[in-house]
């Protein structure tokens, strides 16, 4: 099932990502998804394929070993929740600094089996097996202290099974609903100034809708208005109705998705706003790669 990571290749994408940061140009660097928090990219060697998600850089071992425990147990609880996980291996590359760098990688599976992809290019039949398939997949794993994030770009359609690609960010809860996650290193592309406010206010916004079969629906079925897929919408909800108590609707669903692409936009905007911090008054490099702005 599991692989070999191809470490002198993978070594070598890292020179090249940081060399993009230093010179803030990532056109040498074949990126196969811009993610909210992670950037995902394309290593081809001659075992194979693979996409590399490079995590934000761990301050002390400390607290890449915890990461890696959490990411470990997410990985094995989801399997026993009955998702489908691509096979996943965490790959470090310790800085004499005590740092850590690393990557979640997995093999790059085909991108036309990609489920955002599939809703655009196959019919509404494909579309509502699918959803069907979805359901049933969410209803199942999610649960307060177990989260998922449902939306289309993260499931590939492999041999009429849907396989989960996006772990990097392990939705895991304690018994008191406190997230185990390093939520303060996960937002640290966040500007320092607002960091803890946004951490404060925002982590339970964010992470909240993840942990039931309800949040994540409606989070799935708002981005549909992010692909233009607007139209799929009163289908779905139809199909989700016995499993979604109280019922959705298409206005809290367009609604959801205004507020979701505002908050976006914002956080992209403090970003920015910190990049030019960074490069054009400190004249220090930035040290994240961010994602083009998405066309909302
Ligand atoms: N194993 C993979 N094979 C092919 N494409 C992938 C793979 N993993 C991720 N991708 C692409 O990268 C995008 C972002 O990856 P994801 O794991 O969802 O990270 P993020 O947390 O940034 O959303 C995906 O939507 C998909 O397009
Ligand atoms: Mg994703």
């Amino acid at each position: 099932m599991t692989f070999t990571v191809p470490e002198p290749e993978l070594a070598a994408l890292e020179e090249q990502v940081r060399a993009a940061l230093r010179t803030a140009d990532d056109r040498e660097l074949t990126v196969l998804g811009y993610g909210e928090v992670t950037l995902v990219l394309r290593l081809d060697t001659e075992t194979g394929s693979f996409a590399c998600k490079r995590l934000p850089v761990f301050p002390t071992r400390e607290r890449f070993a915890r990461y890696a425990r959490s990411l470990e147990e997410y990985l094995t609880r989801l399997a026993d929740a009955g998702v489908r996980v691509a096979p996943t291996v965490l790959w470090t590359m310790p800085l004499p600094s005590g740092k850590v760098v690393a990557y979640c990688v997995q093999r790059a599976l085909p991108a036309d089996r990609l489920c955002s992809r599939l809703l655009h290019t196959e019919g509404d039949a494909w579309a509502e097996q699918f959803f069907g398939r979805l359901l049933a997949v969410v209803d199942g794993a999610v649960g307060p202290c177990l989260g998922i994030d449902g939306q289309a770009a993260n499931w590939v359609d492999l041999d009429g099974e849907l396989v989960y690609l996006d772990v990097t960010t392990p939705m895991l809860r304690d018994e008191r609903g406190r997230e185990r996650l390093d939520v303060r290193l996960f937002f640290s592309s966040l500007p320092w100034a607002l960091r803890d406010v946004v951490r404060l206010s925002m982590t339970r916004s964010i992470f909240d809708k993840f942990y039931s079969t309800r949040g994540v629906l409606l989070d799935f079925l708002g981005n549909l208005h992010k692909e233009r897929l607007e139209k799929l919408v009163p289908g779905f909800l139809d199909q989700a109705a016995a499993r979604v108590n109280p019922a959705l609707t298409v206005g809290e669903v367009a609604a959801y998705y205004r507020d979701d692409a505002r908050m976006w936009e914002l956080i992209q905007r403090l970003r920015k706003a910190d990049r030019y911090w960074h490069r054009g008054i400190r004249r220090r490099p930035y040290p994240f790669l961010l994602p083009p702005d998405v066309d909302r």
